[in-house]
C-alpha cells in the first residue's frame, strides 16, 4: 500500500471523528507490520482535556487486537497544510516504532512524508528505566 493509499483510509476514519468542541476532525490510518490497518479518529470530551487524539485512538486498538509492530501511520486534517502529530501522539507512536513513517495530509490534497524521528528525536524509550 502506497502513501496516497494509506491517506485514503485515514481520510475514511476522519469521517467518524467526534469533534463538537473543536470542529478540528482528525482521521488516522495506522499500518501493522502484518498488513492490518487500524483506524483511528478525535474522540473529544465535554471536559476537554480528555479529548483523545486519532492517533492514539489507533494506537490503542491496534495494542488491544494484540498488534504491536508498525511500519506507517497516515493524518489527515483540514488544516492549511499537512497535520504534523502533537507531541503526546509521537511520543506513544515512538514507543513502537521510531523508525515508522508518517504520513501527514490535508483535505486539500497536500501531503509530506517524515520518519518519526525526524519528528521527535532523542525519543524517552524503555532502556533509559534502568
Ligand atoms: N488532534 C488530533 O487528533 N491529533 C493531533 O495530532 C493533533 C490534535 C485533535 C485533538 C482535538 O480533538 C483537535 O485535534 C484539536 O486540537
Amino acid at each position: 500500500m502506497d502513501s496516497k493509499q494509506l491517506i485514503e483510509e485515514a481520510m475514511k476514519a476522519r469521517q467518524k471523528a467526534y469533534a463538537p468542541y473543536s470542529n478540528f476532525k482528525v482521521g488516522a490510518a495506522l499500518m501493522g507490520q502484518d498488513g492490518r490497518i487500524f483506524m483511528g479518529c478525535n474522540v473529544e470530551n465535554a471536559s476537554y482535556g480528555l479529548t483523545m487524539c486519532a492517533e492514539r485512538v489507533a494506537v490503542v486498538k491496534a495494542v488491544s487486537e494484540g498488534v504491536t509492530e508498525f511500519s506507517a501511520i497516515a493524518l489527515i486534517a483540514d488544516s492549511d497544510t499537512p497535520i504534523s502529530p502533537c507531541g503526546a501522539c509521537r511520543q506513544v507512536l515512538a514507543e513502537f516504532n521510531p523508525e515508522m513513517t508518517v504520513i501527514m495530509g490535508n483535505i486539500a490534497g497536500e501531503i509530506e512524508e517524515t520518519i518519526l524521528s525526524e519528528l521527535l528525536p532523542n525519543q524517552f524509550r524503555s532502556h533509559r528505566l534502568t
